[in-house]
C-alpha cells in the first residue's frame, strides 16, 4: 500500500475518523476518482468475517453491491476503502455493471476531504446499541448523527394525492431488499 497511489488525492490522518483521502488537485464535479476495489465475497461471508455486535464502534471496509454480492476494501483493496463518510458530501458512490466508483458531486478544492455519504442499510429492527455503533462525526452542520441511511418518514397519508405522479427516480440508499439481523451493515451506493 505504501507504493500506491492515485492522481487525484492521498492519505491523510483525518479529524473524522482514521485516516481519510484528501484532494491534491482541483477535482471538477463527475469526475471519476477512484474504483472501490476489494474481494467479492458473499453476504454470509461477510457477516462470518465481520462481527458488527462484537466492536465497540463499527470498523469495516465492506460495500454491498447488491442482495447477494459484498466488495471487502480489506482484502485485496485499493486507497478507496479509505473514504470516509459525511452527511454532506461532496463525492457519491455508484454502481455500473456491479463496479462501484466514487464520483465527484461538485467541484472539489485542493486539500478538501472526499467524503461520500455511507448510507448503511437499516435492516432488521432498530437497536440500541446503533447510536454507539454507528455515531457519524463528520461535523456537517446537517449531520444526522449517524451513518446509517436516514429513517424513513412516516407517510402523512396511505392515499396520493389525486393526479399525483409517481416518482420514477430511485432514491438514494435504496438497493435491493435485504432481511438482515439488526447489527450487519455495509456502505452502499447510490443507484
Ligand atoms: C471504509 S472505512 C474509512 C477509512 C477509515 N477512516 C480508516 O482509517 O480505516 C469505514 C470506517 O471508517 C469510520 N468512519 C468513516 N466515516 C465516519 C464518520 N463520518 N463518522 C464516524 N466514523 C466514520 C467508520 O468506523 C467506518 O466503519
Ligand atoms: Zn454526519
Amino acid at each position: 500500500m505504501a507504493t500506491e497511489r492515485n492522481p487525484w488525492f492521498e492519505l491523510r490522518r483525518s479529524a473524522i475518523q482514521g485516516r481519510g483521502a484528501f484532494a491534491t488537485r482541483r477535482i471538477r464535479r463527475g469526475t471519476r476518482i477512484i474504483e472501490y476495489t476489494g474481494e467479492i465475497i458473499t453476504d454470509e461471508e461477510a457477516d462470518r468475517r465481520y462481527d458488527d455486535e462484537k466492536m465497540d464502534r463499527h470498523h469495516t471496509y465492506l460495500f454491498a453491491v447488491d442482495v447477494n454480492h459484498v466488495i471487502d476494501g480489506g482484502r485485496r483493496g485499493n486507497l478507496s476503502r479509505f473514504i470516509n463518510h459525511s452527511c454532506d458530501p461532496n463525492a457519491e458512490a455508484v454502481i455500473e455493471d456491479n463496479r462501484v466508483f466514487i464520483e465527484a458531486l461538485r467541484t472539489i478544492e485542493p486539500g478538501e476531504e472526499i467524503l461520500y455519504d455511507y448510507q448503511y442499510e437499516r435492516d432488521g429492527e432498530p437497536h440500541e446499541s446503533w447510536d454507539r455503533l454507528y455515531a457519524c462525526e463528520c461535523g456537517a452542520p446537517n449531520c444526522r448523527g449517524t451513518i446509517l441511511k436516514p429513517e424513513k418518514k412516516k407517510r402523512r397519508s396511505a392515499k396520493a394525492p389525486r393526479g399525483a405522479k409517481k416518482s420514477t427516480r430511485r432514491p438514494p440508499g435504496t438497493g435491493p431488499s435485504r432481511s438482515k439481523p439488526a447489527t450487519r451493515k455495509r456502505q452502499r451506493a447510490v443507484r
